[in-house]
């Protein structure tokens, strides 16, 4: 099974809490995740796109950097590790893209890879004019197919004469290559559509983790199930929050402080719920807000052995070819990883 890190390009990561670290994204902080991702054994790391932050006292996600540029510097900073950068399409045009992935392909030695995000966040895209109206909510997977279509017709032929709907290539040109005449493509739509999108065009298929590991296994069936009537070969990769203690306990205790500390207000962003008053609302409605405070992203928390063994079950889900990990501590939490939870993993051996 294959092992990730989705890495710190927006500050805090993915924990929307008083409690959890606080940092600023930066090129250091990420260069040194994943030197220590290299040196512990994980096989890739895929950095988000994102636009616009949630706010809050955390000023959640309101600093990022951006995708491309960050995994450029990180493959000339690392040697066998594989990178994702993430393009929102409506923000990128595709033979720009294209190009910007064979120039990080030579500079990584052929390492490079693009997260496929078609992009539903309106405020990302208009607060910049590029929003393509709202059209593109039900179209932007047929949007995806051509603009990916163009990508890997540059790659494979260096020519796109492609005339669709949404673009026109006249005789557009691309050299050089990519070493393999294409790079890996990633998507992590949730949605039957962009599930299918992704068995038809991707290489791996990102789903989010849930406590409850039926909901995976289901949603890992989905993508099965759109791959096997494309005729393509497509792995999963499972998104998990890892939070990793000496004992269960003391990550338990971990895991709780974080969620006491919820930013409700940067969670009442990201959920919609502007017109609530947080100050006001019961002790129901702030406890299940606090439960979101790690974008609902399925939490792995325990001891290494604990952290292991939920793995191993993991790995043993049809179709699941990789997890991909959220840490609190990135750069403390990627060398602990390696170091003591990595040998434990029976399905790593
Ligand atoms: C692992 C993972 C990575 C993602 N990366 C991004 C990203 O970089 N930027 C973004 O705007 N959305 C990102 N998304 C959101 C998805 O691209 C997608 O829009 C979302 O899951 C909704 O699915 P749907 O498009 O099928 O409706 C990510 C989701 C997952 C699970």
């Amino acid at each position: 099974m294959d092992l990730g890190i989705f890495i710190p390009i927006g500050n805090n990561g993915w924990m929307m809490s008083k409690n959890a670290p606080q940092y600023m994204p930066s090129f250091e902080l990420n260069r040194t995740t994943a030197v220590r991702a290299e040196e512990a054994g994980f096989e890739f790391l895929l950095s988000m796109v994102k636009l616009r932050g949630f706010g809050g006292d955390t000023e959640f996600w309101d600093h990022n950097l951006e995708s491309f540029s960050l995994m450029a510097g990180l493959a000339a900073a690392t040697k066998d590790i594989n990178l994702f950068a993430s393009v929102a399409l409506p923000t990128m045009e595709p033979a720009m893209v294209a190009r910007m992935a064979s120039t990080i392909d030579d500079i990584s030695g052929g390492r490079f890879g693009i997260n496929i995000v078609s992009g539903w966040n309106q405020i990302e895209y208009s607060q910049m004019g590029v929003w393509p109206g709202d059209w593109y909510y039900e179209k932007r997977y047929d949007y995806a197919e051509e603009y990916v279509t163009i990508m890997k017709e540059l790659w494979a032929d260096g020519v796109s004469d492609l005339k669709g709907e949404h673009f026109q290539m006249d005789d557009c040109r691309l050299s050089p290559p990519p070493k393999n005449g294409g790079v890996p493509l990633v998507c992590a739509g949730q949605s039957d559509r962009g599930m299918q999108f992704c068995a038809e065009y991707g290489d791996y298929q990102f789903i989010i983790g849930t406590a409850d590991l039926d909901v995976v296994r289901n949603d890992a069936g989905r993508l099965m199930a759109a791959a096997e009537t494309s005729g393509r070969d497509v792995g999963v990769y499972v998104l998990f929050q890892i939070t990793m203690g000496e004992t269960d306990a003391e990550a338990e205790a971990k895991w709780q402080s974080y969620k006491d500390g919820a930013d409700l207000e940067a969670i009442k962003f990201m959920t919609g719920q502007a017109e609530l008053d947080t100050a006001g609302a019961t002790a129901e409605k702030i406890t299940e807000m606090q439960g979101a405070f790690n974008l609902n992203i399925g939490p792995i928390v325990g001891s290494h052995a604990t952290i292991a063994a939920r793995l191993d079950e993991v790995a043993a889900i049809p179709g699941v070819k990789g997890v991909m990990c959220v840490f609190d501590d990135y750069p403390v939490a990627t060398a602990e990883f390696g170091e003591k939870i990595m040998p434990l993993m029976e399905c790593r051996k």
